[in-house]
């Protein structure tokens, strides 16, 4: 029996796996820890059912991450393991043994493995934390503070300040799965990249379809009634004389027991609008078809300078979204932000002039985050040199932009058109014009001012005082109106052209 080899080392080299070493065990367990988050947070994934996108990033990216980590500081260990088992066979072939027969490791691999326990089980907790945090309002809304500020901000003092971001902004079901993992976690590296877009463009294309958000809380058998609307406006005189127009919007006619009627008809059960944009802002809309479903049969309206037919695919079927596009982030323009700030009084209405002065103010060229609030301040200043309102009327304007206008993110009213009016972008009047017709020569009505609203009263001081059932013809305090201007010829939320 006498070889060359001691035959307790001889033994201990063939049983022992290159893979018991201290750096594989490390892998191993940071493998572990990461299997187990990413099993976890594919289960939460999967059977929650709208799960949204950014939830996607951490289970299908930074969870797999540390796993591949973790597997390959295991495989790692074992390939540094056998090197220097072939370069040091006759001095000391284990180096990074775990060795249960060493006191002194004996110790520390106790130690190791309550360690390792508890990091696997600190990551299962962890992933649910994750999912938590990935659904809330502060993490869209606050962790992305440079980009998505703006929103934020205007969503805040919305109608859905408490409609969580994800409501709206994740679909459901497998398509819209995939379609925001993709975009989620393009949008997180764009924004650590900074280089998101700016402004960030709209439409959205992977917006959950109405019927899914919406009309979760809305549902259109439980639309009520007409809506009776007061707009205070303001003139652009010295004065700064107040104009109401005071309307009866006609939202729902014959509601509850008839079918929708009225502005709400284009939601109805029995019809289906479809229209073709040119534009990506879907501001041009040269053709739109209205189908009865009852009976199949639809008409198609074209303006004169549109032939044929859109491609299928480029054909969109309206829903509330279309009118509705700013339900949680209206980005008034500066001429509704200076006049609501008038009628709540936030700004006084002592300074001659101050609507158009505050306009302008609002609304030079140039401006930037940094210099907007200094800007404002000389402008008013060079306005009324000394005026005692001049320091509160300063300060409000000032917050005034800071709250609407977003010069760094490139985000305002001028971007972000509202469709749900006419008078400062064309809303209705895309396809209220008269110039789409039918084959037959048909329009949709745009003229007929009452067919959406009833003018109950307008002006100032005792011309509010009666109503009129029947409704008065529009008095255009900028003076007699041109058929051939629409509003929104003149009126940009600016100063009127
Ligand atoms: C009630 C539904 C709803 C909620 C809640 C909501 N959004 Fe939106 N959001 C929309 C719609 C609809 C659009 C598309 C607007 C358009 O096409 O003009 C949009 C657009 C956006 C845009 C694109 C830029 C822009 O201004 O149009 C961002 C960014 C955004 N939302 C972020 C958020 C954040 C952050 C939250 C939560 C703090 C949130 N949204 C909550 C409906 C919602
Ligand atoms: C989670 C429930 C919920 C969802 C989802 C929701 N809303 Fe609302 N919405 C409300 C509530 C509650 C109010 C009433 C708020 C108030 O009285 O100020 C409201 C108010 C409104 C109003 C009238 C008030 C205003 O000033 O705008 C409109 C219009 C509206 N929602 C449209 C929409 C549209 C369009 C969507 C889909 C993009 C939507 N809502 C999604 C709950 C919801
Ligand atoms: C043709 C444009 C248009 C479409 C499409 C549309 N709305 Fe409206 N909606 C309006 C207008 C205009 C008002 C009146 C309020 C205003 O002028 O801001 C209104 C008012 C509302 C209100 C407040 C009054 C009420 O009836 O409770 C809610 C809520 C609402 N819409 C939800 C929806 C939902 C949900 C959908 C989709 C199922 C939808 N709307 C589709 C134009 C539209
Ligand atoms: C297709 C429907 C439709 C037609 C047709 C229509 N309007 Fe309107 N109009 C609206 C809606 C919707 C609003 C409310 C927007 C809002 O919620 O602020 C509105 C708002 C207004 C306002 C108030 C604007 C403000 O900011 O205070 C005036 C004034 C007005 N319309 C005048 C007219 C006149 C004049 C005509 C006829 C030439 C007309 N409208 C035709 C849908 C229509
Ligand atoms: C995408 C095009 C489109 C847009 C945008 C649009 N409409 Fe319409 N609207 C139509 C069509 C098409 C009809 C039906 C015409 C017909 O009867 O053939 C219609 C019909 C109507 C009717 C008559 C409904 C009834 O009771 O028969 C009203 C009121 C109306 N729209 C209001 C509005 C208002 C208010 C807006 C803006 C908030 C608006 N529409 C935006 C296409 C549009
Ligand atoms: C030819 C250009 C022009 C057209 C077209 C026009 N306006 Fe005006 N509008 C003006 C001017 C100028 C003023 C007066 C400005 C002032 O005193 O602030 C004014 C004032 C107003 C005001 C009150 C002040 C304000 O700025 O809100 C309202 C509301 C208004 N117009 C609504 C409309 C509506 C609705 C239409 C379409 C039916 C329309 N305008 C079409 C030029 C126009």
């Amino acid at each position: 029996m006498s070889t060359s080899i001691p035959p307790s080392t001889a033994a201990s080299e063939k049983s022992r796996s290159i893979l018991n070493n201290w750096i594989s065990a490390v892998g191993g367990v940071l493998a572990g820890g990461a299997f187990m988050s990413f099993a976890l947070l594919v289960w939460i994934d999967f059977t929650r059912r709208d799960s949204n996108p950014y939830l996607g990033i951490f289970t299908y990216i930074v969870a797999p991450g540390f796993l591949i980590a973790g597997l390959a500081i295991f495989f790692f260990g074992a390939w540094a393991q056998r090197r220097w088992q072939i370069k040091h066979a006759a001095t000391k072939p284990d180096k990074w043994r775990l060795d249960f027969s060493d006191r002194k490791q004996r110790r520390a691999i106790v130690l190791f493995g309550t360690g390792a326990a508890i990091f696997i089980l600190l990551s299962a907790f962890g992933s649910y934390q994750t999912f938590e945090y990935s659904e809330s309002t502060q993490f869209c809304g606050e962790v992305c503070h440079r980009a998505m500020n703006p929103e934020l901000v205007a969503y805040k003092r919305g109608a859905h300040a408490r409609v969580d971001c994800v409501e709206c902004h994740v679909g459901s079901g497998a398509q819209w799965f995939i379609k925001a993992k993709i975009n989620g976690t393009h949008q997180l590296i764009a924004y650590t990249l900074n280089n998101y877009k700016r402004p960030i463009g709209t439409p959205l294309k992977n917006l959950r379809p109405a019927q899914d958000t919406c009309e979760k809380c809305h549902w259109p058998e439980k639309f009520h009634g007409n809506i009776d609307a007061d707009n205070s406006h303001f003139l652009s005189d010295k004065k700064n004389t107040p104009y109401h127009i005071r309307m009866l919007m006609r939202v729902n006619e014959g509601q509850p027991d008839s079918p929708a009627g009225g502005i709400h008809w284009h939601v109805n059960p029995d019809s289906r609008v479809e229209y073709y944009a040119a534009d990506e802002k879907r501001q041009d809309i040269p053709w739109m078809r209205v189908t009865n479903l009852k009976d199949g049969t639809s008409r198609v309206y074209r303006t004169e300078a549109f032939k044929g037919e859109p491609a299928a695919a480029q054909i969109r079927v309206m829903d509330c979204m279309d009118c509705h596009n700013r339900p949680a982030h209206v980005f008034p323009t500066a001429n509704t932000t200076v006049e609501r700030a008038m009628a709540a009084g936030t700004l006084s209405t002592k300074l001659p002039a101050i609507k158009r002065v505050a306009v302008q103010a609002m609304t030079q060229s140039g401006m930037t985050d940094a210099d907007a609030a200094g800007k404002i301040a000389t402008f008013l200043q060079g306005k009324y040199a000394s005026a005692p309102e001049l320091a509160d009327t300063i300060a409000e304007v000032q917050r005034l932009y800071a709250t609407t206008i977003f010069p760094d993110r490139k985000a305002d009213w001028t971007v972000y058109p509202n469709n749900i009016g006419h008078k400062d972008w064309l809303g209705c009047f895309r396809c209220h014009d008269e110039k789409h017709k039918t084959a037959k020569g048909e329009s949709v009505k745009a003229n007929d001012c009452k067919s959406c609203h009833i003018i109950l009263a307008q002006g100032s001081g005792p011309a509010l005082e009666t109503l009129s059932a029947k409704g008065l013809d529009f008095k255009h305090p900028g003076g007699d109106l041109d058929p051939e201007l629409t509003c929104s010829d003149c009126h940009n939320g600016g100063i009127q052209k």
